[in-house]
């Protein structure tokens, strides 16, 4: 089964082929980086435009690459939420448009569910039951993933996700947009112990809760003291910043592990890029005798081949969505996820 995915909710235009849920023949990302860098972040106006300049490009640039034609597609899944609303209805209604011009089945996919579904493009995936670790730059929680439909969330963020706690950290140092890049990069020729920062919700009682905005503030404070360091002191701060959240992010999944009994984990989102938590989760997997499951780096920030690997399983048993499918902001995660 070919299925075509289509993503549009924050910042990235992507469109790709997937067959049987698993094998990628196209991946094609538009990201907007450029839009949006001189404003430090992104723009939503200016987001929903750059989508709809690029979504039939990028779509067809991803049918090229796969060597194939709209007549080869079995499905389409399109992200329905949550997202930029104005983001998300490009990819929606071009879905539709083409799933009502070509007659061909449609279903709208949660964004986590997507990254949740990352993994299966790779080699090895976990089985169930597993535990997920989700960071991205709107979630930062610990599910325990029971099988098809059956999602427990064990613990998320009171406040920031973790890649906002990033992204705002990167700003409070002058660094580019998306932040959590700029500072993985200079985090990696930086010393962590030349800054001490309070470590959240790390004490057992706190359970596996996140918090990272006291984190935020203690950078902020750090700046408002000292201004913002140069040079090798800069990449100090950051360091200690990452080396700080990876601790945390590190510390309650191993909990999670343990308290749940489960031997297999992954971690997804774009936070999953970090090479500091990349690290982090291996040692542990080596400490703790679990096994970890990490997508590419370039599946765990926002792509199509994620949303269309999550939304195979329902087009494979021939469910599908009607024309009211409509964008969701604010989308719940549904109880039938798949992964
Ligand atoms: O999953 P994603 O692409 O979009 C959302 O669904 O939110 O995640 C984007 C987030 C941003 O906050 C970005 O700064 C962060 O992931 N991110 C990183 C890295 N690459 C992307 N954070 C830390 N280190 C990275 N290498
Ligand atoms: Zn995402």
């Amino acid at each position: 089964m070919l299925v075509l995915g289509l993503e549009s909710s924050c910042d990235e235009t992507a469109a790709a082929i997937v067959q049987d849920g698993h094998r990628v023949l196209a991946d094609v990302i538009a990201s907007q980086v450029d839009v949006h860098a001189r404003y430090g972040g992104v723009v939503p106006e200016l987001a929903s435009r750059a989508h709809i300049t690029n979504v039939i490009t990028v779509m067809e640039t991803a049918l090229q690459d796969a060597g194939i034609t709209l007549d080869d597609i079995d499905g389409i899944a399109v992200t329905q939420g949550p997202g930029l609303i104005g983001a998300l209805m490009v990819a929606l209604q071009t879905a539709k448009a083409i799933s009502y011009a070509r007659n061909i089945p449609i279903v709208g996919v949660h964004h986590l569910e997507g990254h949740l579904s990352a993994i299966r493009l790779e080699d090895e995936y976990p089985p169930f039951p597993h535990l997920a670790l989700v960071v991205s730059g709107g979630h930062t929680s610990l599910m325990r993933v029971d099988g098809p439909g059956a999602l427990v969330e064990l613990g998320a963020t009171r406040d920031d996700a973790a890649g906002e706690a990033f992204d705002k950290v990167a700003k409070l140092l002058g660094l580019g947009y998306p932040g959590g890049v700029h500072v993985d990069k200079l985090a990696q020729r930086g010393d962590a112990s030349k800054y001490a920062l309070p470590r959240p919700m790390v004490k057992k009682e706190t359970g596996l809760e996140f918090s990272f905005s006291g984190l935020k503030t203690a950078v902020l404070n750090i700046v408002r003291q000292q201004g913002v360091p140069e040079g090798q002191g800069l990449a100090d701060l950051c360091a200690s910043f990452q080396a700080t959240v990876v601790e945390v992010l590190v510390r309650k999944t191993r909990q999670a592990a343990a308290q749940e009994g489960l031997r297999h984990v992954q971690v997804c989102g774009g936070v999953a890029a970090n090479s500091g938590i990349r690290a982090g989760l291996a040692q542990a997997a080596e400490e703790d005798g679990f096994r970890l499951y990490v997508p590419r780096p370039i599946r765990c920030t926002d792509n199509a081949a994620m949303i269309a690997a999550a939304g195979s399983y329902r087009l494979q048993r021939g469910e599908q969505d009607g024309f009211d499918l409509s964008a969701d902001s604010g989308l719940p995660l549904p109880s039938r996820v798949q992964v």
